[in-house]
């Protein structure tokens, strides 16, 4: 009778405990109710053992032993199967249908955009891109270019020495001079890049942007210079008229300053072309046949023309941006109109 009563107990138990499934306070709540100190139920069963006649006592004393291991065992069990999975349940959900983190974008700086413009016109007439080093030495930024120690066009540009006999270069012709030591004409090459003069103000950086051009062959004149220079400057800034104004550069002759009419007045004349209706764009010339000579190029066979200009002057143009300063501020609030 009594060991009837073991046996319901012992299937009211396991099945109580398995309903709890993985949830530790339900398990808790079972435990309570079967091994509780107070009134659990075994602590009832265990209160039987001194009512029963003696010949009984010893089997229903070892049944209610081992059900009591039973009970421990498989509650040990459950609480631990319970602690693990509560510890699965607390680690972050990845729900992979939340709309993702977008990273912010970066913009293009003004100053590439001109540049890959320009490169993408010059490319397209047979002309490839070279560049050349920032740190020059005096030969290349000057005197190849026939600028020897004690001309005067070296003050316009206010040069950085470096320590030793370096500089940073101020414009990009040094690599004109560099091109042509390692290449054999035909040359048509453009060179973006660094220069670095000491000046700033509204319309100055230290460091700014040029683009060089060189052509090299027998037989160019200045008819070509003229009607490659009109033909870029006319794609870049659609519909300009071009003028040529002679010049002087120590490394070009004859030299020409060349001007597109104001893009923001047509040629009325306004704040930004100083009611000129023109704007000065670039320099330009024939190159001198003593860069030539000074270089080891032949001066009676080959003939050439090269041209400069500013990239960041041509992105204040071409963009509207009233501050050199303001390009070069990483001022996120300019870059980012760009994007
Ligand atoms: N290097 C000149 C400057 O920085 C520009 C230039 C380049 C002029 C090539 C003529 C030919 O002002």
């Amino acid at each position: 009778m009594s060991l009837t009563r073991l046996e319901e107990v012992r299937r009211a138990f396991l099945a109580d405990l398995d309903a709890a499934g993985p949830d530790a306070a339900a398990i808790e709540e079972v435990r309570v109710r079967y091994a509780g100190r107070r009134s659990g139920v075994l602590q009832e069963l265990t209160a039987v053992l001194r009512t029963l006649p003696n010949e009984e006592k010893r089997e229903y004393g070892r049944a209610l032993n081992e059900l009591k291991k039973l009970v421990e065992s498989k509650l040990r069990a459950a609480k631990e199967r319970a602690s693990s999975s509560g510890r699965a349940a607390s680690r972050p959900v990845i729900d992979v249908t939340l709309p993702g983190h977008v990273p912010p974008r970066g913009a293009e700086h003004p100053v590439h955009l001109v540049r890959r413009r320009i490169e993408s016109i010059f490319l397209r007439m047979g002309y490839s891109v070279e560049d050349g080093p920032e740190i020059e030495d005096d030969w290349h930024n000057f005197e190849a270019l026939n600028l020897p120690p004690d001309h005067p066009a070296r003050d316009d540009q206010d040069t950085f020495y470096l320590p030793g006999s370096s500089l940073l270069r101020t414009h990009t012709s040094p690599v004109q001079a560099r091109v042509m030591e390692k290449h054999a004409p035909p040359i048509r090459i453009v060179v973006p890049g660094r220069v670095y003069r000491r000046d700033s103000d509204l319309r100055h950086s230290p460091m700014f942007h040029q683009l060089e051009g060189l052509v090299v062959d027998e037989g160019i004149t200045f008819g070509h210079l003229k009607a490659t220079l009109e033909a870029f400057l006319k794609e870049l800034f659609h519909g300009v008229e071009v003028r040529f104004r002679p010049s002087y550069f120590p490394f070009t002759e004859p030299s020409a300053e060349v001007d597109i009419t104001c893009i923001f007045c047509g040629g009325k004349g306004c704040g930004v072309c100083s009611r000129s209706g023109w704007i000065e764009i670039l320099g330009s010339g024939m190159v001198d046949p003593r860069v030539f000579e000074k270089i080891g190029i032949d001066a009676d066979r080959y003939t050439g023309f090269a041209f400069g200009l500013g990239l960041d002057r041509v992105a204040m143009l071409l963009y509207g941006i009233p501050d050199l300063r303001l390009m070069f501020s990483g001022d996120q609030r300019v870059t980012r109109q760009f994007a």
